[in-house]
This record gives C-alpha cells, sequence and structure tokens, in this order.
C-alpha cells in the first residue's frame, strides 16, 4: 500500500541549513504519489530557491501574504493554503519557527497558515545541539505535542557548526517512513486480514463456451481497494474480469469457476478477519465440462445436465468462528424478505441487499443502490452512490461492529 499516494502534503521550510534537503523531501514525496504545495518562511529563500521547490512540486511556492513584487499583487490565502492540504510537513522546522507555533505568533504566511490548519503536522526538528537540549526548546516541543502535533526526532551526526550531537533534521527518507508508519498505526484495520470475492464464475460447457453472467466485479474490487486504503492486508479471489486493480498490494487471486473460488477462498479463511462475498458466483454447472468443442448437427437442438455449484458463502457461514461474514443478495422480489432469510440460513453478520429494480444498481455500471441487514435485522437503506462511496459504507459498517 503506498501510504502517501493521492495525499495533499503542504511542506513548510523554515531557515535552517538543512533547507537544502526539502529539495530531496518533495521529490520523494512526488515519487510516492503526493500532491506538494510548499510555503516557506522569507528567510528559507536565502538557503533554498522557491524555484527549485516549484520545479519539483509542479506547483507555485508561497512566502509571503501577496507577491510583493509583482503589481498585481494577489493575497495568498494562508486559510485555503491549509485547509487544502491533508498533511502539514514543516522541515526543517528551526527553534525559532517553533517556538512561535508554540505560541500563537503569526509574523509570516507559513505560521499564518500552521495556526490555520486542521490536518494532522509533522515538525522535524534542525538546530544545534544545545539549542535543541535547552529546556525552552524541550518545552516548545511539548507544547506542540500537547497541540496533538508530531515531532519527529533529529538525528545525531555532525552538524553545521561542526560539533557533533543530536540536532540534524531527520533524513528525507526516515521522514517519510516515519510519517507513513504513523498513518498506518492510525488506520482502522490495520493488522486484519480481509477476503474478498468479487466478479463472475464461469462454468465451462466445452473449450469455447462457458455459463456465465454479467458481474464486472467492480463492487468487489472497490471493497478490496478500500479495505486496503484502510490498512487491510487484503485478499482478493477474483473471477474472470476485466476490471484493473490498480492497489498493487492486494493480493490477487484469479479464478475462473466457482470450484477454484471455494478452493481459493478456503485456504484463506481461517487466519481471516472480515469475508465479504461479492462475487457473482454461478449457481449451476454442467455436470461434464467436455474436452472438445461440441458440434453443431443441422436441424438438431442441444441438451445437458445441470448440477449445482458449491454455495461458497454458506460454506463459509459453517465453519464461521471468529469471522465478521458479509454477503450479497441480488433479488427481483420479496427483496427484504428473501435477504433476510439468506443472512440467517448463511450465518451472515450483514448482507447487502441489490435489487435489480432499483434504478443505479446492478452489475456492469459504476454505481449501486443497496440496503443493509444486519444480523440484529436493523434495515438501513442508502441513496444510489458510486460503487466505492458503496465500498466506504460497508467497511465503514463493519468497522463499527468490529470494534463495538
Ligand atoms: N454465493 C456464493 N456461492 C454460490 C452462490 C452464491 O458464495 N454458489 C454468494 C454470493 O457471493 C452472494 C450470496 O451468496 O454473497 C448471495 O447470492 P445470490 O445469488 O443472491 O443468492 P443465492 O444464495 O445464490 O440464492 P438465489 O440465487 O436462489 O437467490
Amino acid at each position: 500500500m503506498r501510504v502517501l499516494s493521492g495525499k495533499k502534503i503542504l511542506l513548510g521550510v523554515t531557515a535552517g541549513i538543512a533547507a537544502y534537503k526539502a529539495a530531496f523531501l518533495v521529490r520523494l514525496l512526488v515519487k510516492q504519489g503526493a500532491e506538494v504545495k510548499v510555503v516557506m518562511t522569507p528567510k528559507a529563500k536565502e538557503f533554498v530557491t522557491p524555484l527549485t521547490l516549484s520545479t519539483l512540486s509542479k506547483n507555485e511556492v508561497h512566502s509571503s501574504f501577496t507577491n510583493e513584487d509583482n503589481d498585481n499583487a494577489q493575497w495568498n490565502n494562508h486559510v485555503e493554503l491549509a485547509l487544502w492540504a491533508d498533511l502539514f510537513i514543516i522541515a526543517p522546522a528551526t527553534a525559532n519557527t517553533l517556538s512561535k507555533m508554540a505560541h500563537g505568533t503569526s509574523d509570516n504566511l507559513l505560521l499564518a497558515t500552521y495556526l490555520s490548519a486542521k490536518c494532522p503536522v509533522y515538525f522535524a526538528p534542525a538546530m544545534d545541539l544545545d539549542m535543541y537540549k535547552h529546556p525552552s526548546t524541550k518545552q516548545t516541543f511539548d507544547i506542540l505535542k500537547g497541540f496533538g502535533n508530531h515531532i519527529i526526532p533529529a538525528a545525531s551526526g555532525e552538524l553545521a557548526s561542526g560539533l557533533v550531537g543530536q540536532g540534524r533534521m531527520a533524513a528525507p527518507e526516515t521522514i517519510i517512513s516515519f510519517i507513513c508508519s504513523e498513518i498506518l498505526k492510525s488506520l482502522p484495520l490495520q493488522g486484519k486480514k480481509v477476503l474478498v470475492t468479487a466478479g463472475p464464475t464461469h462454468e465451462l460447457i466445452d473449450p469455447v463456451r462457458f455459463i456465465g453472467n454479467h458481474s464486472s466485479g467492480k463492487m468487489g474490487i472497490a471493497i478490496a481497494e478500500h479495505a486496503s486504503s484502510l490498512g487491510a492486508d487484503v485478499t482478493l479471489v477474483l473471477g474472470p474480469s476485466s476490471v484493473p486493480v490498480s492497489d498493487k498490494s492486494i493480493d490477487v487471486i484469479d479464478v475462473t469457476t466457482a470450484q477454484q473460488m471455494y478452493d481459493a477462498v478456503h485456504q484463506f479463511y481461517q487466519t481471516t478477519t472480515i469475508a465479504i462475498c461479492s462475487a457473482a458466483v454461478a449457481d449451476f454447472k454442467p455436470v461434464t465440462a467436455l474436452d472438445q468443442k461440441i458440434k453443431k448437427k443441422t436441424g438438431e437442438g442441444l441438451s445437458f445436465d445441470l448440477e449445482p455449484t458449491k454455495d461458497i458463502l454458506a460454506s463459509l457461514g459453517l465453519q464461521k468462528k471468529h469471522q465478521f461474514l458479509v454477503g450479497f443478495a441480488l433479488e427481483t422480489e420479496n427483496e427484504l424478505e428473501n435477504s433476510k432469510k439468506k443472512l440467517e440460513k448463511k450465518n451472515l453478520d450483514l448482507i447487502v441487499l441489490n435489487s435489480l429494480r432499483d434504478k443505479g444498481a446492478g452489475f456492469k455500471g459504476d454505481t449501486n443502490k443497496v440496503t443493509f441487514i444486519d444480523k440484529d435485522n436493523k434495515v438501513t437503506p442508502f441513496d444510489v452512490k458510486s460503487k466505492k462511496d458503496v465500498a466506504r459504507d460497508i467497511l465503514e459498517h463493519i468497522i463499527s461492529k468490529i470494534d463495538a
């Protein structure tokens, strides 16, 4: 999982010699897939140029409330900048800026932005060893930690003064891994194993023909990707689907038939915390799949015998111990009644009902309209939403139940 991918990161650069490392930090953040904007203190521009940072971040760099050199100067809105950010990293953070942050001073754009920020704030101090050890600096750190800000401790080594000790700004790689591990620790599904089935199954008639259905796999893939973004270790057992799985940390097991899906799912179920079966598994398969293509004979029809496939979800319900088990129900009539019966029969914790009678619900589209029925018989209907938002609702519901 790329923790910083897609995150909007505001980097605050203050006037310390380590400011030159801000260029590497911007580069690494962009490489992680983050969108980066930089705000600098006016003096920081003496250590690293805004041109370097704007080129690397591909965004304009701000350092004053107005662009003073420009006759058409516009107000740089610190509030907008602060609210834009998912994360604010101040690196390097000098003793001077940290002290001002601790006491609410806002005599430059960076400080005003800090005061307006609602997102998590990380700061990487950089100063000489005696400044780092000074009681007032320690007090500053405690005040900032008390505000909920995160300190990325300085490293030890040779300092700009020539002295050796703690005070060097943490290396850009260390800053990134520190932030990633803090974010991971706070994710609600961190360390949990989530098993998802998705897509259709194809039951072979002969080498070129099969019994299948219109499922695209989109709903299950959205669930798998959202679970992964919440820190889960996700295994996705996926029937034939042309929808790409963009999160490369998901363990995708490609299967074709219901039997293969059954085998794959049972391989992972014992150690699973949450199992979500969204696959549209074929209910019947030909008794024998022929090795050779069936030839047509003029004027003659064709019939062959079908037998039921194994019900994967029901088998998981039978073996359920600690797992939270979720099934889907696709209904065309008596939706609530049929879903409640399925929930009980298959020993589920939650069933997600889609009615084919609802506009915006179903297999191929990007939207779905669902109703949750949980094992306490609580019925929660939702509006038509994107499949990504439905995935979010499902996982939010599960998290609220497993944390309760
Ligand atoms: N399911 C399964 N294995 C099967 C059939 C269905 O795991 N062989 C799962 C689906 O992934 C879904 C749930 O069972 O989570 C409900 O599927 P659905 O087709 O709506 O219900 P069925 O139990 O097959 O009953 P029916 O087709 O009669 O409505």
